[in-house]
Formats: structure tokens, sequence, C-alpha cells
């Protein structure tokens, strides 16, 4: 199927044919990324804008690169050393740099609905990087990537969720697009940073890790999102860890051939032993690499491009 879209602003609205586009076209530029010479001029002329209203490494460099990839010209925006500190709005802020032809704003935001926001006020494209609890759907883009790529397929896997749920936006995407493509996701955690309520999502819930990873084809694990909790959701991360990290003996309990996926940043020893996370079993880096192909292809479908068809530059 043919993408249709201007913006990427969250999994939800998407249809599981226009997921599987963005993967098939990703698989194409991944293809690219492994030639002699690895840039196309699919935005040539264009310019993207990197911006990031909160901190990050992997996703804003990727995305950076992505676009230096494609021959755009790239502007990363530093909140911290913007006028947004002397009281401009948001809106003003991304007009400005629109009136300087800025063609796709990639932007990361703490208030959920930033992104959307800025797509109904901008005549620029819009692709959502992270936006407060809400959705970060191309890390859901790139996990799904990943695991298609390591298991041939993802309709029918086991794919466990594993920390805190509530908090997180990756956790949010990867539900959609996990059982948009015909998966089973358990989540599980604590009870306050996994409530019942996430049930309504399709997803089966559970409070008992043993249970939520033996059988599992894919486990994902979250880091607690100390920055969005306004109370302690727990009694101390020393007992997260005991009740719920990813250890040896827990290891022991999976499939052979589960994988262990991680957003980043990992918080080693606490969600995940460090022996772990520097595994065969962990596709932690893998999943970097891979962010780098998704995101040439949303830049390339926003900007235009209808599928991977067109990519054969
Ligand atoms: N996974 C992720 O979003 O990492 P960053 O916060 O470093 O971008």
């Amino acid at each position: 199927m043919n993408w249709n879209r201007r913006h990427l602003l969250d999994i939800e609205s998407l249809t599981a044919e226009e997921i599987v586009t963005v993967l098939d076209t990703a698989t194409a530029f991944k293809a690219v990324g492994e030639r002699v010479i690895k840039k196309v001029p699919a935005l040539r002329g264009k310019t993207v804008v990197n911006l990031f209203v909160e901190p990050s490494t992997r996703t804003r460099i990727s995305f950076e690169l992505a676009a230096l990839r494609l021959t755009a010209d790239v502007i990363n925006f530093t909140a911290e050393a913007s006028s947004l500190k002397k009281g401009e709005t948001l809106k003003d802020t991304a007009r400005n740099l629109e009136s300087l032809n800025a063609d796709i704003f990639i932007m990361r935001h703490s208030a959920a609905g930033a992104p959307h926001f800025l797509s109904r006020v901008l005549n620029a494209s819009v692709v959502n990087a992270g936006d407060g609890a809400h959705e970060h759907p191309t890390q859901a883009l790139l996990d799904a990537f990943t695991i298609r790529e390591k298991k041939g397929r993802i309709a029918g896997l086991r794919v466990t969720i594993l920390g805190d749920i509530l908090y997180s936006r990756v956790a949010r995407s990867n539900i959609w697009a996990l059982t948009k493509l015909g998966a089973h996701v358990t989540l599980c955690g604590p009870s306050t940073l996994v409530p019942r309520g996430f049930e309504q999502m399709g997803c089966r819930v559970t409070h008992d890790v043993l249970e939520a990873i033996e059988g599992a084809d894919v486990i994902n694990l979250l880091r607690i999102q100390h920055e969005r909790q306004r109370k302690a959701m727990f009694p101390g991360t020393g007992e997260y860890t005991s009740l719920f990290g990813l250890n040896k003996a827990r290891l022991e309990r999976t499939k052979p051939d589960a994988i262990i996926m991680h957003p980043g940043p990992i918080n080693r020893g606490v969600e995940i032993d460090s022996d772990i996370a520097d595994s065969s079993r962990s596709v932690i880096l893998e999943q970097v690499t891979n962010g780098l192909a998704v995101r040439m292809a949303v830049l390339f479908l926003v900007n235009g491009g209808r599928g991977p068809q067109e990519v054969g530059m």
C-alpha cells in the first residue's frame, strides 16, 4: 500500500498496512546503508529541523544522520540556548523557523500532544520524536522492524514489555504497533506502574515476572521514568530490581531464543543485569542501528515518498 500522510504523529492512527509500508521502506533504506556510498538525494534542497525540547541521545542523532543521508540540510535546535528561555512561545519559535523555509520538523517535547499542536499551526511536516508519556512512534517502528528482522514475522509472537508502563511513551507506541500487527502483548511491572486499565488496549497484564517472561519470544525492558513520576510509585530501586529486574536466574527461565530489547538509555544493574545487556541475547544496539533506516524511511515518506518501490536510487 502507498503512504499518503504528511505527518507522523502517533502509531494509534496508523493502519497495519501503513506500519508495514514504513517497515518495508526501512528495509530498502537499510540496504542503502550497506553500500559504499550511503547517501541518496531524496531530500536534496529540503531543510529538516530537529526541534528537541527534552533531552535525547539516540533519537536526535539518529534523525540528524537520517536527514544527512537523505542529503537534507539539518538545523539542530537547542532549547536551552534558544529564545524559548526569553519567553517566546513554541508556536512563535516554530513559525520563525518555518519562515526560513524549513520543510520537516522533528519534535520531542515533555507535553503530550505538542507535535499534534505543531502540525496544526505549521504548513511543514511534523514528526513526533516523543511527546511526554503519550507516544514515541519511531521507537515502536524500529522495535517492530528489529523484531521482524530477528524473528521473520510479528503476527503470533508473544511479546512481553516489562517495566514502567504507566509513564512510558515507548510502551504505548509499542502496544499500538504490535497489537495492530498481530502480536500477543503482555505487560508486567509493579501494579502501580502497570494498571489493569492497559488491558483495554488489547494486552494482557500480569504482575508476576516469571509468568510474563516464560514463553515470551521477545522481552522488551523499560527503565523507570523518574523524570515523569510526581510521587514514589514503589519503595525503592533495590526492591524494583529484586522483584522485576532481568537477572541471570530469570533469564534461565526464558526461551533460549527469546530476544532481549531495550529502547535505551539502559540503567545497568536496575532493570537489566549488565552482563545480559552485553550478551548475545541482547539486540539493544541492533535496535539503534535499525533506527537509522527507520527514520530515513519516515523522513522519505512524510516528504512525499509513497513506499519502498521508490527507494531504488
Ligand atoms: N530511546 C530513546 O528515545 O532514546 P533517547 O531518549 O536517547 O532519544
